[in-house]
């Protein structure tokens, strides 16, 4: 059973924990991109405006080939305790019937919990089992110490067995 990432990131962070998970458990991984600007800071708070919505987004892929995988991880930051936009419209636009599902959120401090309820009630909706989940407090890290972080969750949690 083949394994993918999918993931968004506007300020690198969710990557870098998309990228190591994705190198230490041997997974495809696509970054989901928002065609919306959301840098700078009239964009960030409109950013969390669009998330406290759920309104959509433009994204790039939209629609994603799942047929050969049976295990997908789906990584968001948290905005304002929701998953961006961009997965919010990833989720409502692809099919996942039959798929087992890790979510994942990354956070500046706080609030991961409901992105995860959120993200869970809605690849339910459209066919998955989640399998696990986690989060990543990224706030006041160095790159370094994220690294250590996500490789520590990846063992405590023995991601490795999943998908196999
Ligand atoms: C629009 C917006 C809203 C955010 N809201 C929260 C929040 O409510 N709580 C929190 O802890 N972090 C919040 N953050 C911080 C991000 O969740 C955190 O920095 C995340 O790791 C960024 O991931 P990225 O670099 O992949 O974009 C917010 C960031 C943005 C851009």
């Amino acid at each position: 059973m083949n394994t993918i990432v999918l993931y968004y990131s506007r300020s690198e962070k969710t990557a870098k924990v998309a990228d190591i998970i994705a190198k230490n458990i041997s997974a495809d991984i696509i970054r989901i991109k928002d065609m919306k600007d959301r840098s700078g800071p009239i964009n960030y708070l409109k950013a969390s405006i669009d998330a406290l919505r759920e309104d959509k987004t433009d994204i790039e892929p939209s629609n994603i080939d799942l047929s050969e995988y049976g295990l997908v991880y789906i990584g968001t930051p948290n905005w304002a305790g929701k998953p961006a936009p961009a997965i919010i419209t990833l989720i409502d636009k692809n099919d996942f019937r039959g798929k087992d599902v890790i979510l994942f959120a990354t956070m500046g401090r706080q609030g991961g919990e409901n992105v995860i309820d959120r993200m869970r009630e809605k690849v339910e909706a459209r066919g998955a089992r989640m399998i696990t989940s986690f989060l990543i407090k990224t706030g006041g890290k160095s790159s370094s110490e994220l690294e250590e972080t996500v490789k520590k969750t990846i063992e405590e949690m023995d991601l490795k067995i999943y998908g196999i």
